[in-house]
């Protein structure tokens, strides 16, 4: 499967285009061709200034964080948030407690600054406040085989935990808000805040958009389609400048059974989406709940796989779903805004051969007036996008009516396009890519990232996908019309290139990343999967998989811009068995937080049996648990140098 010379290619394409990149002289030359933009280089590029960590391996058992930084546990699975939580006990749990516990599998961190004395959500957002804030964090998925006694595996846990069990994991997953705080430098979760809030899989959504009442949204509890009862699998998110939290629902397949003939006799569009995310019959949640069993519930699969909006500075204010936004594996859905223009959503739909998306809304952002913004994302245009050969690339618009996307093949209203947005997407020509994740734009050059983490299923190259298989992906970058600075978000056009391509320094033509000169071993990754810009412009990549090098996964860093541009380097290392997500930086740099989620996940461990106790290593009656880390400077500054 390995393609030496198709690699040898790629190498010399991208190595000689970073060596024009750093020759001013090249600049005549570069201006000649599609990616000519790509000369210009802001006067000062931020560059890692941090003494890098070495490598360390899959079976390290604890975090590392780079010299001159601390790495502070802030909260972890089962906490108590909402106001009269119980402690976290782990012989006794009951889906109560739970639902006022912080949940399970920390993912995307958002964090919303509070300023005391504010009286209005637009004074908060507008202080930058940095010692603080609302942390609002997504509980991905449960893990019943780590979170209770007496199953040794996966499948036993799926196949024999009790119904209250269930019961407990659909109180875990979703999302958490809770208020943080940091006093003589070490940050604290504010006890019984009124804003700390639980939202799992049978809270009530508000269901908005094209989908909203629509005939294939109509169920036994919600016979108008208005309300849908839950969220789950919330992976990455992104945070809006007016001041709301969004979160992506990403492998709800999971989640479901089907019948598929059964299902063909009487529902055929519903056979076709069941097919098109892959549902099989793997599933655990219908033995407790029949919306879950698609033969009885129809419709109720697609109600998931959307992104939702909570409000979190309104304690009171219902959470919704944005149909508009397209229904797929979503992992995050990222906001680019500016005063007076549409504002722009980028999304990734984190499955192989699939694609990358982007929602232009309908009406311009208002910067001054948070609430004139309260719906801006339930009309506007959905995108998917095609790379071409050339460096160039088309934002193709999912629109009803427009091109095949007429009942001829299935979508009779801009409903059924937004719930089959994948079937239309292909339909359409968008670009089968490399399980995109989380896609960022710089805040300092508008730039536009995405992160590839990498498949085996791909078996020809395609434009912005040139290794196949492509086993420890990539990061796409995207650069829409205009310079640096002044970049339109909103353009139905833009350019790409590869930032880099992920792998060992000396791994063999499959496994061997391509950087520019300066990375070391410990500098290189895999399986890139979520992206964050501190605010001086400097890129943070976090990994999950490690397969190949066996790294621990962590975080790594690096310019995109200047003669460092793509040099990466290693900050933060993972305890055993656990995953890097939810990177996120408070206002002014100088904390980060992380997700270290599903600690001590390996095949063979168990609750009864762990490889980890992380982070309580040395209570015996702790299973290891997914949490939260608050990473300072020692002395203080910003994180990273
Ligand atoms: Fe939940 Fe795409 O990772
Ligand atoms: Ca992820
Ligand atoms: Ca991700």
């Amino acid at each position: 499967m390995t393609q030496p010379d198709r690699f040898s290619d790629i190498a010399v394409r991208f190595l000689s285009r970073r060596a024009l990149l750093k020759g001013g002289a090249a600049a005549a030359v570069l201006a000649a061709t599609p990616l000519g933009r790509l000369a210009v280089t802001p006067a000062r590029a931020a560059v890692p200034s941090f003494e890098e960590l070495p490598f360390y391996p899959q079976d390290e058992p604890t975090h590392h964080v780079a010299a001159g930084h601390r790495a502070d546990i802030l909260i972890s699975w089962g906490d108590p948030i909402l106001q009269g939580a119980p402690a976290f006990d782990a012989a006794a749990q009951t889906a109560a407690a739970q639902a006022a516990q912080f949940g399970f599998n920390c993912d995307f961190i958002g964090y919303l600054p509070l300023k005391d004395g504010a009286t209005s959500k637009a004074e908060h957002l507008a202080s930058a406040e940095s010692g603080h804030g609302l942390l609002c964090v997504n509980n991905e998925y449960s893990l019943p085989h780590l979170m209770f006694a007496g199953f040794p595996d996966s499948d036993t846990a799926k196949a024999k935990a009790s119904i209250e069990q269930i019961a407990v994991e659909q109180a875990s997953v979703g999302h958490s808000v809770i208020e943080v705080r940091r006093e003589n430098g070490e940050w604290q979760v504010v006890p019984d805040s009124p804003y700390a809030r639980r939202f799992h899989a049978t809270t009530p959504f508000a269901a908005h958009g094209p989908a909203r009442g629509h005939a294939r949204f109509k169920t036994e509890a919600d016979p108008d389609g208005t309300t849908i009862f839950g969220t789950f699998h919330n992976c990455a998110g992104g945070v809006t400048p007016w001041g709301t939290i969004l979160s992506g629902e990403e492998n709800v397949q999971g989640y479901f059974i089907c019948d598929r003939e059964v299902l063909k006799a009487t529902h055929a569009r519903e056979t076709l989406s069941a097919e098109s995310f892959d549902v099989k019959q793997t599933a655990s949640w219908h033995r407790a709940d029949k919306r879950f069993d698609m033969n009885a519930a129809p419709h109720e699969f697609n109600r998931f796989g959307w992104v939702i909006e909570v409000d979190p500075y309104d304690p009171a204010s219902v959470p919704k779903k944005r149909t508009a936004l397209g229904r797929f594996r979503h992992e995050g859905a990222t906001v680019v805004a500016k005063d007076g223009v549409p504002v722009t959503v980028y999304m990734g739909d984190d499955q192989a051969l699939e694609h990358i998306y982007k929602f232009v809304s309908a009406r311009p952002y208002v910067a001054a007036d948070p609430a004139a913004n309260a719906d801006i994302l339930d009309e506007g245009t959905l995108y998917a996008a095609r790379f071409n050969e050339d460096g160039t690339g088309v934002w193709l618009r999912l629109v009803h009516g427009e091109g095949p996307l007429t009942s001829e093949n299935g979508f009779d209203d801009q409903g059924d396009v937004v719930i089959d947005a994948r079937r239309a997407a292909r339909l359409l020509g968008a670009t089968e890519t490399d399980r995109p994740e989380d896609i960022e734009t710089d805040p300092v050059t508008g730039r536009t990232y995405v992160a590839m983490t990498g498949g085996t299923e791909r078996t020809a190259t395609v434009p912005a996908a040139p290794r196949a298989p492509n086993p420890y992906g990539h990061i796409v970058e995207l650069l829409h019309p205009g310079e640096d600075g002044a970049r339109d978000h909103t353009a139905e056009t833009f350019a790409w290139d590869i930032l880099f391509l992920a792998g060992e320094i000396d791994g063999d033509a499959e496994g061997k990343g391509v950087y520019p000169a300066g990375v070391t071993k410990a500098g290189a990754l895999v399986q890139p999967d979520n992206l964050v810009f501190d605010p001086t412009g400097r890129l943070w990549i976090a990994t999950d998989g490690g397969k190949g090098i066996k790294a621990a996964d962590g975080l790594w860093a690096c310019a995109i811009t200047g003669p460092e541009r793509a040099v990466t380097r290693h900050f933060f290392s993972c305890p055993r068995g656990s995953e890097m997500t939810g990177p996120c930086f408070t206002p002014d740099g100088t904390t980060l937080f992380l997700s270290i989620q599903h600690p001590g996940h390996e095949k063979g461990a168990s609750f009864d049996f762990p490889v980890s106790r992380w982070p309580a290593a040395a209570d015996s009656t702790m299973p290891p648990r997914p949490s939260v880390v608050a990473i300072t400077r020692e002395g203080g500054g910003p994180i990273g140098g």
